[in-house]
């Protein structure tokens, strides 16, 4: 594994399916090749296209200029976040903002030490190596990382027993960017190891606006600004659910209103596609469901929700639950998750007296 082809390494993660699964699919769950080819054309590609995460953006832009002067790459930065929120368009942004070369790899696509080696050996100096699900690289393969992420160089043991050596290797300087959906399940030396974090937010209803304005130029669709404000209040805070219900509301605009996107057009897309006003889905609506009408609002265990939807549980804690504890429709004891007084409210469910 020691000679692999370290192209083959560095698939496009920007093409890997979505998390969701289950028999029925939601407007906001699967990608389309349609929709990867519509992400990638929307995606931003310097900082001053990127809209929102205004904190991040100042930080980035000092600390890019800082090391562009001293002709020094970037250090290691680490994007954490829910899905969709724009880790892997940042990653393209550092390498394009860097002027540097971007190489694009994912957590459990590096398998085994040799995989990395390959990886890294095959850089050139100032690239930017974009690791995705960086939390799901196996511990051996993180072990190996450690020096050549803080000193440049990488301990191979080459062979098995008694014929075995161990070899040094130098590594280009370069830059890691990883990104997370589950900082939690970083290794503490992996996080201690980047230099630079950063946790994103869901997104304001007036930045997404913006988003949506900005994507509808570049499809040369004609809409008005209420209407992309009312898609905006509707997308969870995530500018990839804007820009896919933003295709989803076009193609209903086309279909029933002429093309153009007014808000009385977008209001009765989004009814048709079942996304309600807050932006919950069938599936986040079956969640709340189970936890006020079957369980009548006890705290739950995920993997007994995860049956009860019929959903895998990771999909649950990644894609629907940060959501709903954001909005206070569901809250996290130590017993399990419950559904709160508004999740009652909002379904339309009288709370059990107790
Ligand atoms: N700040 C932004 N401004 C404009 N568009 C954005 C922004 N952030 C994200 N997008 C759009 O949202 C889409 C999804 O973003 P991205 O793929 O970077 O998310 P992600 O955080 O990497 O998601 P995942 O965790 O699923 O990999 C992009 O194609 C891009 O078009
Ligand atoms: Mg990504």
């Amino acid at each position: 594994m020691w000679e692999a082809d370290a192209d083959d390494l560095f698939g496009d993660v920007a093409a890997k399916p979505a998390r969701t699964s289950g028999a029925r699919r939601s407007v906001s769950g699967e990608l389309t090749g349609e929709d990867i080819d519509v992400e990638r054309s929307l995606r931003p590609q310097t900082l001053s296209e990127y809209c929102g995460q205004e904190r991040v953006c100042e930080n980035l832009k000092v600390l890019i200029q800082a090391a562009r002067n001293r002709h020094e790459p970037l250090d290691h930065v680490i994007f954490s976040g829910p899905p969709g929120l724009g880790k892997t368009t940042l990653a393209g942004i550092v390498a394009n903002e860097m002027g540097a070369r971007l190489r694009t790899t994912s957590g459990p696509a590096i398998e085994r030490t040799g995989d990395l080696a390959a990886i890294l050996t095959n850089l050139e100096e100032g690239d930017v190596l974009f690791v995705d699900e960086i939390h799901r690289l196996n511990h051996q393969v993180e072990e190996v990382l450690y020096p050549a992420m803080e000193d440049f160089f990488l301990d191979i043991v080459i062979g098995k027993g008694p014929a075995a050596r161990s070899i040094r290797l130098d590594v280009p300087r370069f830059t890691l960017v990883g990104a997370t959906t589950r900082t939690g399940l970083l290794t503490g030396p992996l996080r201690d190891r980047f230099g630079i974090s950063y946790r994103l937010d869901y997104y304001s209803v007036e930045n997404l606006a913006h988003i949506v304005e900005r994507s509808a130029r570049l499809l040369s669709v004609q809409m008005d600004e209420d209407a992309a404000l009312e898609i905006a209040s509707r997308s969870r805070g995530t500018p990839r659910l804007a820009n896919r219900l933003l295709k989803r509301v076009r193609d209903y605009a086309q279909v029933r209103a002429g093309g153009a996107i007014t808000w009385n057009v977008a209001a009765e897309a989004l009814t048709f596609f079942e996304i309600d006003e807050l932006g919950l889905d069938w599936m986040d609506i079956k969640i709340l469901q189970a936890l006020t009408s079957t369980f009548r609002g006890r705290p739950v265990g995920l993997s007994t929700i995860a049956s009860a939807v019929a959903e895998d549980a990771s999909t649950l804690e990644d894609v629907y639950e940060p959501y709903l504890l954001q909005q206070g429709l569901i809250v996290r004891t130590p017993q399990g998750r419950q559904a709160t007084l508004a999740a009652f409210e909002h379904l339309g469910i009288t709370p059990p007296v107790s």
